[in-house]
Order: C-alpha cells, then structure tokens, then sequence
C-alpha cells in the first residue's frame, strides 16, 4: 500500500539514478504526522540513498537534494516536490492518497501493512521462540510475566509476517526442587489438593519442606535421595514427578488461555537429562572439558583463565547444571526443527548465561550457534497483589481483573457490557501490556496500577476505549453508508493526519520486526487513538450529508481495522464495548 506509493516514487527516482527502484523502495519514508496542517506524505533521506553518514558534509547534502528535486517531475500519484533537510519531499494527489488508503485498510484487513514492500522477497524462515519458562513448584513471577507477554508479541509479529514459528515453553521441571518435593509431598502433601490445585499446593509443599530440610538434616537427606532416585531413572519417584509435572501443565495451560497465549511444545530441564550426559561426553571428546580438584568439569571459554569465562557444566556427582541442559536443549531443537532463528526471552541477568551458551555450542564446532538469540528485558519493581509478592500468574490475573472492574464500575459512561469479568480482564490486560512494552525492553521501571489503568493518559485502556468507541461509531450508523462514499469528502485535516498515519504502519512494523521492540507498534497506536478521539470530536456523521457520512464512517472503520490490528499483533484482544 504505502509501498504502492513508495515503488512509484522510486521508479521516477531510479531512472534518473540508474539503481533499481528495490534499492531505493528503504529510503523512502512516510512521513510522520505533526501538528502543522500541511506536511508532505514521503521523504526521501539523501543520506541513506548515497548510503553513506560521514564523509558528506551537510551543505553538500542540501545541494544534491536540491538537485535531485529539481529533475524530478509531478505525475498523476506525486502532486508536489520539495526540499526538507537534506531530504526529497513528496506529496501524494489527495484523492489518490484517500482512496489507496481507504481501499487498501479494507482489501488487506488483518494482512494491512504486512503485504508492504518493505517486507517483499523476505524469505520465509522456520522461528523457534522459547518464552515464559516458568519453574514448577516454584514462583511464578514478574520476570516470567514479562517473558510471556513479550515471546508471545515477538512470536505474533513473526509469525504475521509469515514466518513458520514454533512457541516453546521451556520449564524448569527438573532439579533438586523435585528431590524436595517428592519428600514434602510425603510429609504435608495432600492428594485432593494437588488435583484440585496443583500449583498452589505443590508451591506450599516447597516452602514447607525447604524450611523442614534447613533444620532437619533427615529431610534435607531424604530430599536428595529422591532426587538421586530421580536421575537414575527409578521407576516409582519418576512416577510421582510425571504426576506433578503433568498436573502443573495443565494448569498452565488453562491460565495462560486467560492471557490469550498457547505453546506449541511445552518442554523441560528434565527432557534433557540423559542428552547432557552426551553433550558432556562430547565435549570431553572434542578436549574441551576440564575436570577441577573438586571433582566438578568446566569447559574454559577464554582460554587464560578468566574466572568470568568458565562455565561449569557437570557436578562432582556427574549430573548435569543448566547451562549443560541448555546446550542440549539448543542442540535437539536443531534436529527437530532446523530453525534459521531460535529466540530466547528471558530477563537481562541470564545475558551471560546464553552468552555462555551460545559460545560453546559454537566451539563445539555448530555454526548455527549464530541463529541463536537472546532477547533480555529489565527488572519491573513493585508489583504487588492482594497476596503480597507476585507468586502466581493467576493472582495477576485475578488482580487485574477486579482492580478493573471496580475501574469501570466508577465510570459513569461505562455501558452495560454483556460479560463484564471477561470484558475487565481484557482491558486490564491491554494496560498491563502497554505499561509494559511502552519503554525500551531493557530498561528497568517501577510499576503502579494506579498509572496503568488511567483512562485519558497513554495507557492500553485507552487504546480499548478507542477501540469500543470506534465500534459503538459503526454499530450506530450501521454500514449502510459503506458501499458508496466519496473520498473527496475527506479532505480536512483532521482525515488527512489519519490517512498519512495510516500510511506509516508498514514502516512501524517493519522497525519492531527489525529490533524486537514492541514500543514503535505502541506509541503508533497511542497517536492514532489520538488522532481518531480528535477526528471524532469534530468529523460528525449524524446531520452530514450522506456521502460525507459514510466516507467518515469509513475512514474511522479504517482506524478501527488497523487499531485492531496492531492490539493483537501486541497480544491484546480488543474489546467492543466497555
Ligand atoms: N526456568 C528459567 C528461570 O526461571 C528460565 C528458562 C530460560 N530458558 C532457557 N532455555 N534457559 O529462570
């Protein structure tokens, strides 16, 4: 669509350059919106098309866009020519630009801005995304929130772009937790509750017999025979833990339907056990293994020493640590799934970790160590629930949902919503994703329900009160109106901000596919939410003439499509009423 602009510009452009218009397409950019009324629609960046930024000075810059403006004509899509900074201006025919948009939003729907040129000839890649990973028995917390909300944005996008994704949720379902747990679960564990609810009471059972085993040596004893048994295959303990195992995931499973995220595998630490004893024999085998005086094995990735290279990858026992199972891990999915990408998405204090990780699979002689990445994220500090601390996912979850009914039931205009618990968690969770993805993923920041819930400010219950108001807009006047309208009646300024926003979504995904980031997709839709809450102030469709009316309703049909769309993309369900 804006390509569609973009590639006609960039013809004109490549025959009196003599590059092809494809090399071109990435220096033509939508132009974003601003408060003064009149602004082009496409920019060309002189820089990028020389593709260099150093060695030329600016006024030389100037000249040759000067220049290049001046050999270039208006046709039928481009209606005005001028210079910028050091940029080419364009501004499309207004007619041409209304109707393309118009058109464009409604033929491609959810495809809107992914059928873009930016993305054309990317060749379709096989994607593991590995999020969430949360660890049996043990908390649930903010860090696993985060990593589930931003695996599951970073596998919508790629998967939107057509990508062939694989969602793995690799759980911590192995270690001496289990030793611990298969002895608390005979000292305080009750049946019913596990079956009734298994996270809780497994997550309890753990507290209990940490506390019991930190004064009494027997306990302490016992768990790490049970955890012995576990690693040697005996038949009864591995029995209990598959018990515990499968229990955990079914609840997750549940719970994470509430968040609107599934896996397509949910995988484990305790998949790898027998695996890593292979991988540690290979890497004795390849000279890479080292055995220290205290009997445990390190692999040395620096070569001189430096303690803050070595990575340990066997216990003086011979069992397996993390780091060894993630080697195996990496290792499987290759053959499962020979990915051209694998992401991983944890906090940024495992940095080092998958550093480590990715490093020794490649000494070990895998090249496609390089596909592996790792997505970190900051520390989010103070969330609290009711509970206290967050332990479980589902107490976000419920806390979120009655914070935010309690939200709407103060708010006067609130209507009458059919199911209004379904209705508060969607809408509260549209705030928790915004809040979250608003920022840079790395950086650290504090949290506040009170900020995240504001109506007005840039907030995700504003983006799905736009969206409900947008909805109400369309089931009041019906769509009638929809099959002729006249796009000359969009010219105030008003609709053309909101078509050369529109124009700019492509570019928008394009820059979050590139960097990961949700936060250009955000700040995107908070400006349309915007753009739409102004228009709708002053574009009216009751008492307009007909073709005027419904070439608006059309236009805020548009918003509508592409506010949905981009919500999901981020992994928020847009609500219809609220
Ligand atoms: N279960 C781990 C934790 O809670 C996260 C797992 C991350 N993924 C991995 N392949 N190591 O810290």
């Amino acid at each position: 669509m804006a390509c569609g602009f973009r590639r006609s510009i960039a013809c004109q452009l490549s025959r009196l350059l003599d590059l092809p218009p494809e090399n071109l397409i990435k220096s033509i950019s939508a132009v974003p919106i601003s408060r003064k009324e009149e602004v082009a629609d496409f920019q060309l960046s002189v820089d990028s098309l020389l593709g260099n930024n150093n060695d030329h000075s600016r006024p030389d810059i100037q000249v040759q866009a000067t220049r290049l403006a001046e050999k270039l004509k208006c046709d039928t899509v481009v209606s005005e020519i001028s210079t910028g900074q050091g940029t080419v201006n364009f501004k499309i025919n207004r007619e041409l630009l209304t109707k393309t948009v118009l058109q464009q939003v409604i033929k491609d729907g959810s495809k809107y801005g992914l059928n873009s040129e930016l993305f054309s000839g990317l060749p379709q890649k096989k994607i593991v995304v590995e999020f969430s990973s949360p660890n049996v028995a043990k908390k649930f917390h903010v860090g696993h929130l985060r990593s589930t909300i931003i695996g599951n944005f970073i596998a919508n996008l790629k998967e939107a772009l057509g990508h062939q994704v694989t969602r793995i949720n690799y759980l911590g379902d192995w270690g001496m937790q289990f030793g611990l747990l298969g002895t608390g679960f005979q000292l305080f564990g009750y049946e019913e509750k596990l079956q009734s609810n298994p996270l809780q009471h497994l997550f309890e059972v753990y507290v209990q017999v940490n506390k019991e085993a930190a004064d009494n040596k027997n306990v302490a004893k016992s768990a790490h025979e049970f955890f012995q048994r576990l690693e040697l295959g005996d038949m009864q303990a591995l029995e209990l833990w598959q018990k515990f195992r499968d229990l955990s995931v079914e609840e997750y499973v549940r719970i994470y339907k509430r968040l609107g995220v599934h896996f397509d595998e949910y995988s484990g630490e305790s998949f790898y056990r027998e695996k890593s004893q292979e991988v540690l024999k290979l890497l004795d085998s390849k000279g890479l293994l080292q055995k220290t005086i205290k009997g445990t094995a390190i692999v040395n990735l620096s070569g001189n020493g430096d303690p803050s290279s070595i990575c340990t990858v066997m216990r003086s026992d011979g069992t397996s640590l993390y780091a060894t199972r993630d080697l195996a891990a990496a290792i499987d999915r290759m053959d499962k799934y020979n990915f051209d990408t694998m992401i991983y998405v944890t906090d940024k204090g495992q940095k080092k970790h998958f550093q480590q990780v990715f490093q020794m699979l490649q000494i070990m002689g895998y090249d496609w160590a390089e596909r592996c990445q790792h997505v970190p994220f900051g520390v989010v500090q103070g969330m609290k629930t009711r509970r206290g601390e967050v332990t479980f996912l589902e107490d976000v979850l419920n806390e979120i949902r009655s914070r935010m009914l309690q939200n709407m039931a103060s708010i006067k205009t609130t209507k009458e919503v059919e199911n209004p618990q379904e209705t508060a968690e969607r809408v509260g969770l549209a705030a928790l994703i915004i809040q979250d993805f608003k920022g840079v993923l790395l950086s650290d920041y504090q949290f506040s329900w009170d900020r995240i819930f504001q109506s007005r400010g840039d907030t995700g219950v504003f983006l799905q009160y736009t969206h409900a108001r947008l909805h109400s807009l369309e089931e009041t006047f019906g769509c009638g109106y929809l099959n002729d309208f006249n796009t000359a009646c969009l010219q105030e300024p008003q609709s053309v901000s909101i078509l050369q926003h529109l124009l700019r979504f492509d570019e928008v995904l394009y820059r979050s596919s590139q960097d990961l980031q949700p936060r250009h997709i955000v700040s995107y839709l908070l400006t349309l939410s915007h753009l739409a809450g102004m228009a709708h102030k002053t574009l009216h469709i009751k008492d307009s003439p007909p073709e005027v009316a419904g070439a608006r309703l059309h236009l805020f049909r548009a918003v509508r499509s592409v506010l949905a769309n981009g919500m999901k993309l981020l992994g928020i369900t847009p609500v219809c009423r609220m």
